[in-house]
């Protein structure tokens, strides 16, 4: 029997909501999608103002759950459970979607299910035309992350490596505010490195040999720092390229290296690559070109679900409904978890 999961995603600047049905055999469909972004709303403040962000959630929410019920040519009473990210995110961002959520399944009396917002980056891949298989690597890089896991099945996820610092995506974002992009500094950064020489200027590559498969980013961006403080007055473009394009050859060599050295540990023969910065073509294009030859597939979302969006919520949670892994519950009252580590995963969902 199938059923049907509406997926509301409002943990940071986005405003997602998603409409996936599961199947018998195999992985679930998304029927629909809808997606706010508050990005033109935050540029003026140079990144993302909490309570702007709260309010906007508000505004969109409705509206966009009635576009994606629209869209499937579906009315309230065909949901058969509501998802919502529980966390990690902006308290008062996830208390929005948290809400509507419980609302409307308590409205409709229907199961809800607070979902990881990293489980939904992991698993989004499986909304791709090319789903990979269990077990593989993730490489998990959004905004606040940057982690490599083995990922056995659904729930269960077992943490090799993170960053110490910074994630990856916030080297992107910090060294594109240097460099005087606007935000979010990830696809400016890129674009901008499109037309310069990425080995124009030497910066470091941290922990790149430490042996383990841990990360390091905040060296960098005082790297970044360094250099563009070296410019005469202000940097040219063509110096601006070249030291864009320098930053991301640092940032994309050092996720393959320890991506690499992930699969070596493990031996496995399978990648996942999920969250925002695996939206970034100079990542898939190195990355792809090692793994190849190690006779290693690896598997990314669609660009337009790299991001945050509803989609990944509402299929995290239809999979591990469908894995067995959890059982959504007619409980209405809700709780957040602004920080909640993917590894505490299991225990969060046994109501530990
Ligand atoms: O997963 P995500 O949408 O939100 C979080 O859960 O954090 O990731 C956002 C991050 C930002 O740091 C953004 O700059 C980065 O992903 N990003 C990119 C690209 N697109 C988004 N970084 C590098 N290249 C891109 N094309
Ligand atoms: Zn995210």
């Amino acid at each position: 029997m199938s059923c049907l999961v509406l997926g509301i995603e409002s943990s940071c600047d986005e405003t997602g909501v998603a409409l996936v049905r599961t199947r018998p055999a195999g992985v679930p469909e998304l029927l629909a999608h809808a997606l706010h972004t508050q990005v033109a709303m935050h540029a003026d403040y140079g990144g993302v103002v909490p309570e702007l962000a709260s309010r906007d959630h508000i505004r969109r929410v409705i509206p966009l759950a009635n576009s994606v019920l629209a869209q499937a040519g579906k009315g309230l009473s065909a949901i058969d459970m509501v998802a919502f990210t529980r966390g990690p995110g902006l308290a008062g961002a996830l208390l929005v979607g948290a809400g509507v959520a419980c609302a409307l399944a308590a409205a409709l009396g229907k199961p809800v299910l607070g979902v990881h917002h990293l489980e939904g980056h992991l698993l989004s891949p499986f909304l791709s035309a090319d789903p990979p298989e269990f077990p593989f690597i993730a490489l998990l890089v959004s905004g606040g992350h940057t982690q490599l896991m083995r990922v056995d099945g659904v729930g269960r996820y077992a943490l090799l490596g993170e960053t110490i610092d910074d994630a990856a995506g916030e080297a992107f974002d910090k060294s594109a505010k240097l460099l005087g992009l606007g935000y979010p500094g990830g696809p400016a950064l890129a674009r901008l490195a499109e037309f310069g020489d990425d080995s124009a200027y030497k910066l470091p590559r941290p922990l790149l040999h430490s042996g383990n498969l841990d990360f390091s980013f905040a060296g960098l961006k005082t790297a970044v720092l360094t250099q563009a403080r070296k410019f005469e007055g202000s940097p040219c473009e063509q110096q601006r390229a070249d030291l864009a394009a320098s930053t991301q050859a640092a940032i994309v060599e050092v996720l393959v290296k320890k991506s690499l050295a992930a699969l070596r540990a493990t031996g496995l023969k399978r990648m996942v690559v999920a969250g925002g910065v695996g939206a970034n073509q100079r990542l898939r294009a190195a990355l792809n070109a090692a793994c190849a030859p190690l006779g290693v597939r690896v598997h990314y979302p669609e660009l337009s679900l790299c991001t945050d969006n509803g989609a990944m919520i509402a299929m995290a949670a239809a999979m591990r409904v469908q894995a067995g892994v959890e059982t959504p519950q007619r409980q209405y009252a809700f709780d957040v978890k602004p920080r909640w580590p993917l590894d505490q995963l299991a225990s969060a969902a046994q109501g530990t």
